[in-house]
């Protein structure tokens, strides 16, 4: 049985591209492994590759406040991105390496089972929409097979430019309700119904 233990691992271990090479750590999420809300961003960063976990630097940082617009904490979302290695000058990462990294991706994606993908930016986007453009998908819960997705802008880009941290906080917002949504549709079999009518997990509806 594949755990994320069990794929950290390979991933600490992992040559499968030239990323390898100059990465201080690898860096292969974060999160509950039954997290209902799972956030695929672009590549880790300058921080994010020194301390070996995701979004924890500026872009990170503005993520974490971002989520509390959705009624969200770091604790609810497991977080990670399409490649695990930084890559040099945060340059972007390429289509060989993104595709060698993919399988690591998918695995966490099958184990977690997330209620809702979100993807940050357009390469996390791309890599399940690839004909695409984020700008025309943001902010619009969007199904592929049975999973649902809801496409946002990436918070480094906000933090270069006023009008997308705008539209990034006005979909975190419009998330919030979404999510309450999802939640109603989908609690008949499960302890989440329990737990939103309690007011136990989730705390924020
Ligand atoms: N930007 C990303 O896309 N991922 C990180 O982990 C940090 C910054
Ligand atoms: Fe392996 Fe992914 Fe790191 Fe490349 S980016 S070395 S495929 S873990």
């Amino acid at each position: 049985m594949d755990t994320l233990e069990q794929i950290n691992c390979e991933v600490v271990a992992c040559k499968n591209c030239i990323l390898s090479d100059t990465r201080t750590n690898t860096v292969p999420g974060e999160g509950p492994e039954n997290a209902d809300i799972m956030i695929i961003g672009e590549a880790p960063g300058f921080n994010e590759d020194k301390e070996g976990k995701p979004f924890i630097g500026a872009a990170g940082r503005l993520l974490s406040r971002l989520l509390t617009n959705a009624g969200l904490t770091r604790d609810d979302v497991y977080i990670t991105n399409t490649v695990k290695c930084r890559p040099p000058d945060n340059r972007n990462p390429l289509p060989f390496e993104m595709d060698q990294c993919k399988k690591y991706l998918e695995r966490q994606i099958e184990l977690i089972d997330p209620e809702i993908i979100i993807t940050l930016g357009r390469f996390s986007f791309n890599r399940f929409f690839p004909d695409e453009t984020i700008g025309a998908a943001r902010g619009k819960l969007r199904k592929q097979g049975d999973q649902k997705f809801y496409p946002m802008y990436h918070p480094a880009a906000a933090l270069r430019q006023d009008r997308f941290k705008k539209l990034l906080e006005e979909d975190m917002m419009n998330l919030r309700s979404l999510l309450k949504d999802i939640y109603i549709s989908t609690a008949s079999t499960s302890s989440k119904e329990e737990s939103m009518n309690s007011g136990e997990q989730l705390s924020m509806f």
